[in-house]
């Protein structure tokens, strides 16, 4: 149950009573600081403005029929007509009993477009932000009940692999295997590149071997099938190493889309959409036009008949609508890409490939950033491969481990180690707000102390060794809980609050909603600890049991959260 959807249902009956328009809201928020209650409504200033009356006056006519017997012990009016709304203990302490919340209510199929790198190279760090937003967005999703259909949208297609299956075959024709011609994705695309650049009759072929491969040639086909397979299982390896939940049966590569694309351009002919300009077949879009009222452009066939990038976008999108069933779609893209993303949806809906109840969202991200501010890259200034990166993590990890001097013994340092090193890069990316650009830092991401993952991650090992102490096993534990302390009652208020955190995060896509949450719960659990002992001697026993119960509920909403962004937990570090 949400406590807040709780006090908006009473309020709502409260203000029709007060012969309040149906379409006042009563505004709920939190209350921030304590002497404003625990959540406040601010609803009755504007109600007031609607009805020319004074606010204090509306907030106490809405008082004199507000019934929230049972569930608020304080009701004040404050301010101009501000309402605080104080819990009551009893009914903080009986809805930590209940069974959580179960599924959203409406259902939606959702698709989640995520990750999605181009396979003529190896996966990098630019790749990291949205392979990890997108997860933790399929993840909170499907917690709440929804379908999630993960689409992992990769670039396998396009001039680049002329080039690419054109020096595959040299090497295969050197006796070499593929796998290990392509060993390493990033050497075997530079190679082609410069032998590209070099040798004009190489040039030439791979040219031709576009073509060729465009038209169904089975020699290139082969050969592309060979580079697409290993570049896939790079990136295969790389997710689970990421802990991401993508697998191979979410990959729906742009060359997918490949039989379509001729009905998608000739649908947007015939609807007038799509028209000829200098032999390229283009969608000019007067809503997205500049400030200079040109319309803005969108190729969707070149005047060589090659398709693009929008071109496979729209087949997606017709996919995902029709045979997917979509009631929404989200994509996680680097903002770079707003406009592309603004013209295929804004095509989408004029072709009426999209019907207006299907909602179509771009949640765009800013840039990870080195420490001089410019975009993450090498010490030399090139790409940093996402492989790399991740082993650079866990050894980081692994050394703060030993550091500190652990009891773990080898096994438990390395598995451990990989769950902090994961942890802390996901958590550093995500605890921020998703549209601001970052400043990427290994100390202050692997830190114990702050809003970090290993933080968190200790604050849940914290807990689970006061159980291991008191030989108790707190997944079977159960007790009723009684609310008597303040930091008793704020921990239990933090408790219930995590599936407002979860709604939000499902309806507007910030996942540092739930970082911000997490951390705030593990505050309030620590200052719960300091002020209420648990297992020591002579608190008696009901005291006791309900306040293991209390940290029982705080180390599975920290593993809840913490696996809704797709990091692990441990028994110890
Ligand atoms: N492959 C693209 C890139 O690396 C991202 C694809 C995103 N998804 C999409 N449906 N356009 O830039």
């Amino acid at each position: 149950m949400r406590i807040k959807e709780l006090l908006n249902q009473r309020f709502l009956v409260a203000m029709q009573a007060a012969g309040i328009p149906s379409e006042c809201s009563p505004t709920l928020a939190l209350g921030g600081k304590a002497q404003f209650g625990d959540y406040q409504a601010n609803g009755a200033m504007a109600a007031a403005k609607r009805l020319a009356m004074p606010p204090r006056e509306l907030a106490q006519k809405i008082l004199d029929n507000l019934d929230l017997d049972g569930i608020a012990e304080t009701l004040e009016i404050a301010g101009p007509g501000f309402i605080n709304i104080g819990l009551s203990n009893a009914f903080l302490a009986d809805s930590l009993g209940e069974p959580k919340a179960g599924p959203a209510r409406d259902q939606q199929t959702v698709v989640v477009d995520y990750s999605s790198p181009n396979l003529a190279k190896e996966m990098h760090v630019g790749h990291l932000r949205t392979t990890i937003i997108g997860d933790t967005l399929a993840r909170v999703l499907e917690y709440q009940g929804h379908e999630v259909i993960r689409q992992n949208h990769m670039g396998d297609w396009g001039t680049q692999f002329g080039m690419l299956i054109a020096e595959l075959e040299e090497h295969l024709g050197e006796g070499e295997q593929a796998a290990l011609a392509l060993n390493d994705l990033e050497v075997f695309y530079q190679q082609s590149k410069k032998h590209f650049d070099a040798d004009p009759e190489f040039a030439d072929r791979a040219r031709a071997y576009v073509v060729k491969l465009q038209s169904g040639d089975q020699h290139c086909r082969g050969l592309w099938q060979k580079f697409i397979t290993v570049s896939v299982a790079h990136s295969l390896e790389i997710y689970q190493e990421l802990n991401v939940g993508l697998t191979e049966e979410h990959v729906k590569a742009e060359s997918a889309y490949n039989d379509d694309l001729d009905t998608v351009v000739k649908d947007l002919v015939d609807l007038g959409l799509a028209v000829e300009s200098e032999g390229a077949k283009v969608v000019f879009l007067a809503e997205l036009a500049d400030k200079n009222g040109n319309p803005s452009p969108m190729i969707v066939q070149k005047s060589g008949g090659g398709f693009l990038y929008a071109t496979s976008d729209l087949a997606a999108l017709r996919h995902r609508v029709n045979t997917l069933k979509a009631d929404r779609i989200l994509y996680f893209i680097d903002a770079r890409q707003s406009l592309h993303m603004k013209q295929v949806f804004a095509t989408g809906r004029k072709a009426q490939f999209v019907p207006p109840t299907v909602s179509l969202e771009h949640h765009p991200f800013g840039t990870m950033m080195g420490p001089d501010g410019k975009p993450f890259k090498t010490r030399t200034g090139g790409t940093v491969k996402l492989a790399d990166f991740l082993v650079e993590a866990i050894e980081r990890a692994e050394r703060l481990m030993r550091e500190k001097n652990t009891d773990l013994n080898e096994t438990e340092i390395k598995a451990v180690a990989r769950k902090i090193g994961i942890g802390a890069i996901k958590y550093a990316d995500l605890s921020i707000t998703r549209t601001n650009d970052y400043v990427f830092d290994w100390d202050a991401m692997m830190s114990f102390d702050g809003n970090t993952a290993p933080y968190l991650q200790y604050a849940y090992t914290r807990i689970r060794s006061i159980f291991r102490k008191a030989d108790i096993d707190p997944e079977t534990f159960s007790a009723p809980i009684e609310i008597v302390a303040a930091e008793e009652k704020t921990l239990a208020l933090k408790l219930l609050q995590f599936d407002e955190v979860i709604d939000q995060i499902a309806a507007d896509c910030y996942p540092h909603t739930l970082c911000a949450y997490l951390y705030e719960l593990a505050s309030v659990y620590m200052s719960f600890y300091e002020h209420c002992p648990v297992v020591k001697a002579g608190v008696p026993e009901k005291t006791q049991h309900s306040r293991l119960q209390l940290c029982a509920l705080t180390a599975a909403t920290l593993a809840q959260g913490l696996d809704l962004l797709g990091i692990d937990v441990m028994e110890k570090m």
